[in-house]
Parts: C-alpha cells; sequence; structure tokens
C-alpha cells in the first residue's frame, strides 16, 4: 500500500507533524512519500492514502497547498483522503471551537469533488522567536489578546518572549495517523 504525506509549512512544526505522520504509517507497513508540496512539485497519482496538511496563516491553508488539492483532486480522490491543519486555535479548542472547525471545513467546501475520509485539527507552535518584525508585532498583540480573553491574564510587560510555545499532542497525532492505518 502506498500513502503520499504531503504539506506545506513556514516555521517548520507541520513538517515536523507530517514526518511523524509519515513514520507512524511506514512502522504500519506502508510505502510512504512524505513531500513539501511548497518546495517541490508533487504527483497525486498513485496513492492509496494521501494526507495532506498545512499551517493555518490568517485563517487559511497555505495557497501552494490549496492549489495541490484542487489540481490533484480528480487523482487523489481515487484513493483515500486524509486532511489535516496545525494551527495555534487548537491549542484551547474549546474557546475556538469555530475557528478550528473552519479550517477543515472551508477547505472542504471548496472543494466538493474531494471525498475526505478523514480529518484533523492539531495545536501547532507559537515561537516568537522566528518571526521577523512585523509578525511579531502582531503575533504578540494576538497572544496578548487571548491571554485576556481565556481569563488568564499574563500581563504583557511579564510575558516571557524568548520561551517557545510547543502545543503539540503528539498522542493525539499518533491516534490519528494509527487510525488512518485502519480505515
Ligand atoms: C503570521 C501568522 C498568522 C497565523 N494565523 C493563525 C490563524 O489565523 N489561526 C491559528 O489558529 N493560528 C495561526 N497562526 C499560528 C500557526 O498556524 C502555527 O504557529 C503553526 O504551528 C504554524 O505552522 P508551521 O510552523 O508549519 O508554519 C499564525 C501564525 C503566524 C506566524
Amino acid at each position: 500500500m502506498r500513502a503520499l504525506v504531503a504539506y506545506g509549512s513556514k516555521y517548520g512544526s507541520t513538517k515536523e507533524i507530517a514526518e511523524r505522520i509519515a513514520k507512524n504509517l511506514r512502522e504500519g507497513g506502508m510505502t510512504v512519500d512524505l513531500k513539501n508540496v511548497t518546495e517541490e512539485k508533487v504527483t497525486a497519482g498513485g496513492y492509496d492514502l494521501a494526507v495532506v496538511g498545512s499551517g493555518i496563516y490568517a485563517g487559511k491553508w497555505m495557497k501552494p497547498v490549496l492549489k495541490f488539492l484542487q489540481d490533484g483532486s480528480p487523482e487523489l480522490s481515487k484513493g483515500k483522503v486524509a486532511l489535516f491543519a496545525c494551527c495555534m486555535d487548537a491549542a484551547d479548542p474549546k474557546a475556538n471551537k469555530d475557528a478550528v472547525k473552519r479550517y477543515i471545513a472551508d477547505v472542504q467546501a471548496g472543494m466538493p469533488g474531494l471525498k475526505v475520509a478523514s480529518s484533523a485539527t492539531f495545536a501547532g507552535v507559537v515561537d516568537f522567536n522566528k518571526y521577523g518584525f512585523v509578525v511579531k508585532k502582531i503575533m504578540k498583540s494576538i497572544y496578548v489578546k487571548r491571554n485576556e480573553e481565556a481569563g488568564s491574564p499574563e500581563k504583557a510587560d511579564e510575558i516571557d518572549w524568548t520561551k517557545t510555545r510547543d502545543y503539540r499532542d503528539w498522542n493525539a497525532i499518533d491516534a490519528w495517523s494509527k487510525d488512518l492505518l485502519a480505515k
């Protein structure tokens, strides 16, 4: 059985999730191609299972990943398709329930021909050290606002901006990939 794990990632957290999914599928006996669709041209055909994922930016999947899904939809749909999104909203899924659902639902709504067997939204990483000046400013203000909304305000001047916030739940990622093997 052949599987494709295709992803888009700017800062590496989705890449590492894709690598983990690929490893789990290999351990389950599949032959896996792991591809970054933002860096190389990826062929959609010939897979029994295609797992496609993207980091979320301003509420959206990365454009090259969407294009890959759109163009590849007829070929991908010959096998099973599974989608995953990686974002910070999923770190607090209760507070961000609608957004977390939308990150998958919007993609499916835009591609009615794509038959999706399984989907998941995973919490990612927020690392202010990696962002440029403008992105850092935006992300800091979003972070402060969310802290306030969550009812546990860290004062902006007390927040340790050098700390990497890695919200990834590897057990959930492992469980989902093992579930894909069973489908
Ligand atoms: C400029 C920017 C915009 C983002 N927008 C969102 C967003 O709209 N919703 C969300 O849940 N996470 C958002 N995030 C968080 C990312 O989805 C998260 O950091 C993810 O782990 C990034 O994946 P990557 O490391 O593979 O690029 C944003 C991050 C950045 C830097």
